[in-house]
Order: structure tokens, then sequence, then C-alpha cells
């Protein structure tokens, strides 16, 4: 059976008040009028087998119980089972009152091609099957080597299996994936006009009620220089949603990964802003748009071997994972830190930070301008 409806101001406050006894204040925090958990589940991670499905499953529901209403994913990761452990997950948590639909905010992204579950035997029957045959894609429209495409049509199919993946009838966030990866195959105006196409498409899909906002999610395209040949510049994708969707548009999330050791969106100038550079992070909070990490633990490099000067700048933390996402979820100008758990053991460490204020800017701060000594 399909949830219908999708998060709203309202439920995600009820979901933020049930935790207020047990919560840091700061634990929570409104960004396009949604209380948002600042520790949120991601999917990207794992096998393509049922142990993993189940896994993530209990993750979910684990993560709700414990007041995380963030949870991301994609279309193809894990060939699509990531969604459908989700759309599993939410089904149980609602029809056991854990939570209802409109306190979750639920992510997905399209542009990569996925397998259905499993590879195919001959991956090429299966693209003329599923989508070149149908007129889902035209051949030429896909870059990546042959696996992304960011066609209105593609992307318009794509949504609508993963609100079926997912059991739901809109999806809260719908990111455009790594649309950066077209940039190495395609020439750059050419990659803006295709994305200008898909977002007046995802326009279209928010006054149908199949997302509620949209974005780009991506790996290295705001973190690089301006001159780097895969750039985005934020104020150039936000120009381009205003003119199709006017200064109420929905483009208004975006993802990159931010850890201990990816701290670009803070750090490098690459944003062309009101004649000069600003870190993107710093761009998007003046566009209005909200930023969410990815990788918070470096895909769990980060989850052991910190160096003692973080240790020290992020005190009365059991873990070095709990220090790094601390890290990322203290980030100024970051909403949420995304952490992948396929592990209930996991969850119920990093969900323990829910408890704890997040770090201020001046401690903040100081974390960096302290020599790493072992005393
Ligand atoms: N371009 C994009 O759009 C993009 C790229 C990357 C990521 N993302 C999103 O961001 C999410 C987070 O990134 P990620 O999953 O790549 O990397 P991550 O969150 O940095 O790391 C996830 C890994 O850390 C492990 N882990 C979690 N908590 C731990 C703990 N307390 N101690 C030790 N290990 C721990 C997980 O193990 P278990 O899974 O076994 O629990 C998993 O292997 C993704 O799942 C995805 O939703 C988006």
């Amino acid at each position: 059976m399909t949830m219908v409806g999708g998060a709203t101001p309202e439920g995600t406050r009820r979901f933020r008040d049930r935790f207020a006894a047990v919560h840091a204040e700061d634990q929570f925090s409104v960004h396009q009028g949604l209380w948002l958990s600042s520790i949120g589940l991601g999917t990207y991670l794992g096998e393509w087998d049922e142990a993993t499905d189940l896994a993530y499953e209990q993750s979910v529901i684990r993560a709700v119980e414990l007041g995380c209403n963030v949870v991301d994913s994609a279309i193809n990761y894990r060939f699509q089972r990531s969604e459908r452990s989700i759309g599993r997950a939410l089904a149980r948590l609602i029809s056991t009152g854990v939570c209802s639909r409109d306190g979750i905010v639920l992510a997905s992204k399209g542009g990569y091609v996925p397998f259905d579950g499993r590879p195919p035997e001959d991956v090429r029957k299966y693209y003329q099957e599923t989508f070149f045959g149908p007129g889902i894609i035209k051949p030429d429209e896909l870059a990546g080597g042959g696996s992304h495409c960011i066609s209105p049509k593609y992307l318009s199919h794509q949504l609508e299996v993963s609100l079926k993946n997912l059991g739901v009838d809109c999806i809260d966030i719908y990111y455009l994936h790594n649309p950066e990866q077209q940039l190495d195959e395609v020439d750059r105006e050419e990659v803006l006009g295709r994305i200008r196409k898909a977002f007046e498409l995802l326009e279209d899909m928010v006054d149908a009620g199949r997302i509620r906002y949209y974005g780009t999610a991506t790996w290295n395209g705001y973190r690089r220089p301006h001159t780097a040949p895969g750039a985005l510049s934020l104020p150039e994708l936000a120009g381009i949603a205003r003119s199709v969707g006017g200064v109420d548009h929905h483009f208004r999330f975006i993802q990159l990964p931010v850890n201990l050791a990816m701290p670009e969106a803070i750090t490098v100038r690459n944003q062309a802003f009101d004649g000069r550079f600003v870190p993107v992070v710093e761009a998007a909070g003046r566009l209005g748009i909200t930023v969410m990490a990815s990788a918070s633990i470096l895909q769990s490099r980060l989850a052991s071997g910190l160096p003692k000067a973080v240790s020290r700048g992020l005190r009365g933390l059991r873990t070095d994972a709990q220090r790094a996402i601390q890290f990322v979820r203290s980030t100024p100008g970051i909403a949420v830190a995304l952490v992948g758990m396929r592990q209930t053991g996991h969850v119920d460490e990093n969900m323990e930070l829910a408890r704890t204020p997040l770090v201020s800017l001046e401690e903040f701060m100081d974390m960096f301008s302290r020599p790493d000594q072992d005393s």
C-alpha cells in the first residue's frame, strides 16, 4: 500500500517534540520549514543481498525509534534494494505507530542508470528492453560512460520507480545525482541546458505533489576550485532554478561530502558571489539553500585513529566515529550529517550523540588552532 503525503512542518515538529526530554536542544533545526535531525541515515554502501536488505531495514527502524528523521537514498544504491529496504522499514514504522509519514524527511536521487535488484546477465539487453526500447533514454543523452542521464523523460521515469520502491506518493527531497558527472564528457553549455530542462521537470513534479523540494547531490562538483573541469557554480544553478521556478523555486537542498578529511565546503572559496569567492556553505546560506553533508565519517575511515587534537577538541565523546560525526553536525552551515549505517549497533552508537549539544563556533574554531601534541 502506498503511504500518502510527505514531510510537513507540523509533522516534523511533532517528531522533534517527542524527543525533547532526551535530546540536546539543538539536535533538530528548521530548514525549508521542516525540522531535521542533525544526524541522518544514509544507505549507499553494502552488498546487494538479502542480509544487507534486512540490516538496512532494521537500521532505519532503529534510527527513527531513536529520533533520526532524515533518511537518504538513491535509486542506484545497491541496485534499488536500499530504496526498497527503506520502503519496508517506513511501512512498518507507520503501521506500528512509531512515526507518521509527515514526520520523516525522505530523500532520493536520480541520474545513474540503475540495475534492478541484481546485475543483469546481459547489460546491453537490459538497457535496450528497459530504457532504449520504450524510448525512456535516447543513447545520445547518456554520459558517464553510458551510466548517467538527466533528461526529463528519464528522470520522470526514475522518480516514479523510486516512489514505488519507497512505497510513497511523495519524496521530500529529490536530487540530481552527481550532475558534474556530465561535465566529464559533455560541453558545459550543453550540461547547463540539460540541468535547466531537469529543473523544469522537477518544478512540475513539485506542482504535481510527487516531490517537495529538489537539489543536487554531488561528490566533486562543489569541492573543486572554480576553474577545475568538473566544478559546479551554486549561484549559477540557483539562477537557473530562479529563471525556471521564480523566486519561490524549489531548488533548496544540496549534498556534498564533508568530514574531517574533506572540509572543502567551508575552506575552499570556489563560489563566485557578489563579486568575490566564498565557500559553498556560505553561498548556499545566502541563496536560501540547505546543505546536507555526505560521507560524514569518510566511509568508516574516520571511525578510528583520529589525531589527539581532534579528540581534545571534541571532549566527552566515547568513540572516534562519534567525534567525526560531531565535527560534521557542528560545522557552521551544515544542516544534517548523513551517516551510512547498516548495523543497528552503529545506529545506537551514533545516535547517542543526539543527547550531546553541538560544538559552539568558538570551540569549533579552536580545534583548528591547536597543535597536535601528545600530552
Ligand atoms: N554523491 C552523493 O550523492 C553521495 C556520495 C556519498 C554518500 N552519499 C550519501 O551520504 C551517506 C553517508 O555516506 P557514506 O555511507 O558513503 O559514508 P559514511 O557515512 O562516511 O560511512 C559509512 C560507513 O561507516 C560505517 N559506520 C557507521 N557508523 C560507524 C561507527 N559508529 N563505527 C564504525 N563504523 C561506522 C558504516 O558501517 P555499517 O554500514 O556496516 O553500519 C559504513 O560502512 C550515504 O549513505 C549516502 O546516503 C551521497
